[in-house]
């Protein structure tokens, strides 16, 4: 694992202990891969970032359907749960460091991303970095919740800087960063505490 010099508190060292075994979380993640299934062709050839990848749900279902991915993340805690899953050992290459701050080297032919955007400050940026790590033609698979009323995390939740996105507006920042056939479908809607919460998948492609 790469970690920038600029190491952080790790938000998600509690929650990474459990992270698999929590019941919205799984729902959650079942119906995002389910809706990349469905919306993005995957073949042998694609180099896949999973962007805030976490324990790797989402680079588990990816992992033997490309050619490589991978996962990038601020979590220490979160991506050594990732690294320790055998079905993933040799097979995912982890960088521990934030792309707004340090962008890698390498350049993807697809960015997933789940459930992540919402913990970055800066979407603009956030966006703008996604563009530059893509390949001509590249593609990006984006999900997170629509805009809701705050009460997804419990309050004074560290490092939730939205309270999810709105459509229209997200689907303009991609345009404003060259991207073009951007679609925004519904992957999922999340049920928590008897609050329902929609969660979008965001589909583009570098011009
Ligand atoms: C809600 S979790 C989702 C994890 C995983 N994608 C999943 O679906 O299970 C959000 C993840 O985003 C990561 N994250 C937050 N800020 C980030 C950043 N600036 N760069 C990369 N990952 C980030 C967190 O550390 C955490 O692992």
């Amino acid at each position: 694992m790469n970690r920038t010099e600029n190491e952080m508190t790790d938000l998600f060292a509690e929650k990474a202990q459990d992270w698999d075994v929590n019941d919205v979380v799984k729902g959650i993640s079942r119906g995002i891969r389910a809706a990349l299934d469905e919306h993005v062709e995957l073949d042998p050839a694609l180099h896949v970032m999973d962007f805030g990848a976490g324990t790797g749900l989402v680079t588990q279902h990816l992992v033997d359907k490309v050619g490589r991915v991978t996962a990038v993340d601020v979590s220490a805690a979160m991506l050594a749960k990732l690294i320790e899953k055998p079905e993933l050992a040799g097979k995912v290459e982890s960088f521990c460091q934030d792309i707004i701050e340090a962008p890698l080297d390498s350049k993807f032919d697809l960015i997933v991303s789940a459930m992540a955007m919402h913990h970055v400050r800066d979407t603009d940026k956030l966006v703008q970095r996604f563009a530059e790590h893509l390949e001509p033609g590249g593609r990006v698979a984006l999900a997170d919740l629509d805009t809701e009323d705050g009460r997804f995390h419990p309050e004074d939740t560290e490092g939730v800087f939205h309270t999810g996105f709105d459509r229209g507006a997200f689907a303009a920042l991609l345009e404003k960063h060259g991207f073009v056939d951007v679609k925004l479908v519904t992957a999922h809607t999340a049920q928590k505490e008897d609050r329902r919460y929609p969660i979008f998948l965001a589909l583009a492609r570098r011009a």
